[in-house]
């Protein structure tokens, strides 16, 4: 049998000596502190990596990925992650991004039961069901996918905004929060809120006191 997965190690031994041979210094600056700018929330999808599409090198993005890039309250995976990030890292920026013809965002949109993943994207039904009166009018399947990815990463970012985290970052002018959507088709990224004050469009019964 081919073991398929040495394809990887060898593709490892490949790219660690071609690091040393354009850098010999690559790898004993990775050992120093890490002191990423940005943190990365986007979705599992394998066609998606964070790194790659943006053309960044391993340092630069701390990264978080899940089925169809949701912030839910309940996630202590991604709160930890959320807090470490902010407070211990000190990121300067947080991207949130979702990408047109996600599998989890059109899942969302059937009745079929696939296992404890309905119980995730049941945040994305929703979602929906707020914005149905808009959604429900678009009757060519794909379109609707592609407006309820969008709608989504408008939703997860006030989601963060939501956060006690994120909102004395925001207030101390330390941190941005953008929302942006990936493009399979040509690899291009779609800045969708590119706005100075992403709290505004969060409901006042979110907003902690300052302290
Ligand atoms: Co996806």
């Amino acid at each position: 049998m081919i073991k398929s997965y040495n394809k990887l190690l060898e593709g490892n031994r490949k790219w660690a000596t071609d690091q040393v041979a354009n850098d010999p210094d690559f790898f004993k600056r990775m050992i120093l502190v890490q002191k990423p700018d940005y943190l990365w929330i986007g979705c599992s999808d394998s066609r998606v990596p964070a790194e790659s599409v943006t053309g960044a090198t391993p340092g630069e993005i701390f990264v978080h990925r899940n089925i169809a890039n949701l912030v839910v309250h309940t996630d202590l995976n991604l709160l930890s992650v959320l807090e470490f990030a902010v407070k211990v890292l000190k990121v300067r920026h947080i991207i949130l991004c979702g990408h047109y013809g996600c599998g989890g965002v059109k899942s969302s949109l059937e009745n079929i039961s696939y296992g404890y993943v309905d119980n995730w994207l049941r945040n994305i039904k929703e979602i929906y069901v707020r914005h149905a009166e808009e959604l429900d009018h678009i009757t060519d399947l794909e379109a609707k996918v592609d407006r309820l990815v969008e709608i989504n990463v408008i939703e997860q970012v006030k989601n963060l905004c939501k956060t006690k985290i994120v909102q004395k970052a925001l207030d101390e002018k330390v941190l941005q929060v953008h929302g942006w959507v990936y493009n399979m088709q040509n690899g291009r990224i779609k800045d969708l809120n590119d706005i100075d004050d992403p709290l505004q469009d969060v409901h006042p019964i979110f907003k902690y006191e300052r302290n």
